[in-house]
């Protein structure tokens, strides 16, 4: 059975303090429904990530979506929050055209949308942005690694930071710390690395495929509930076969639909 429970409000100096002490947990939500449930189950921050260009609106990847479709989605998720700490991705070329276009549309976004923090992916490259951002007092998450946005760069989406690969994503994480981001994804990168990024910031590090000595860790919600089809990224571990069980119901509604065994007169009006 659903019921409400009442947690305290999660905020950035809650999620500092976490730091080394207790792990903090993320998912993804993208809706009303979806982000109750999960705020109401106890998470401590929801990502509403622009994983929801593939996840929710069958795009190919994160590239089209737009700032209009994140303020739009996150909206319904902050109606629905009561405790969780939000946080709104910035979508492709919302941020990497100038620092003036970046602050307008953090600023919208936040205005818009009620999310707490915004995230944009980048190291080095996005210093000043991530600083000018900061600098206005929205709270920023970084995210270094496997950054979807730069999916035609990378040529897929591959682990990021092996080998000698390594240093630059160690300078990448320096860089977003130093331009005051509060919190940093680490996506798909090799466990040692993540282990060596966790313990050299000072800012808690959340691991999405970076193993498990992260400060915290994400999971696309879709994922964690068996949504998403066959294709299951390594990392990705599935709760529940939620498909299959859709699946069921909507067949058996068929089948007693056509027999006329539903609606029965339990179900009718005299
Ligand atoms: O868009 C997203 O959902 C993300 C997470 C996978 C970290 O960026």
């Amino acid at each position: 059975m659903f019921r409400e429970v009442m947690m305290e409000k999660v905020t950035v100096p809650v999620l500092k303090s976490m730091k080394g002490k207790d792990k903090i947990t993320m998912l993804t939500s993208y809706d009303f429904p979806m982000a109750k449930i999960v705020d109401n189950a106890g998470i401590q921050t929801i990502l509403v990530g622009d994983s929801l260009g593939p996840v929710m609106l069958g795009y190919p990847n994160t590239i089209p979506v737009t700032v209009d479709e994140m303020i739009y989605h996150t909206k319904a998720v902050t109606k629905a929050v009561k405790s969780a700490f939000v946080i709104i991705d910035m979508p492709f070329m919302s941020y990497q055209e100038s620092i003036a276009e970046a602050k307008k549309n953090a600023g919208r976004m936040m205005k818009e949308s009620g999310a707490e923090a915004v995230k944009l992916e980048g190291g080095l490259n996005m210093k000043d942005t991530i600083k000018a951002i900061v600098d206005i007092d929205i709270p920023v998450v970084g995210h270094i690694g496997l950054t979807p946005q730069s999916i035609h760069r990378m040529g897929g989406y591959k682990v990021q930071g092996k080998g000698i690969e390594a240093q630059r994503l160690i300078d990448d994480a320096k860089a977003v710390e130093e331009a005051g981001a509060f919190m940093i994804v680490l996506e798909c990168i090799p466990r040692t690395l993540a282990q060596e990024i966790t313990e050299m910031l000072s800012i808690p590090t959340i691991g999405i495929g970076a193993g498990p000595d992260c400060d915290g860790q994400v999971l696309v919600i879709h994922d964690l509930l068996g949504l998403l089809g066959d294709f299951r990224p390594k990392f990705v571990k599935t709760y529940l076969n939620l498909q299959a069980e859709i699946d069921g119901a909507v067949k058996t509604f068929i089948e007693e639909v056509k027999k006329g065994v539903f609606p029965d007169d339990a179900r009718s009006f005299h």
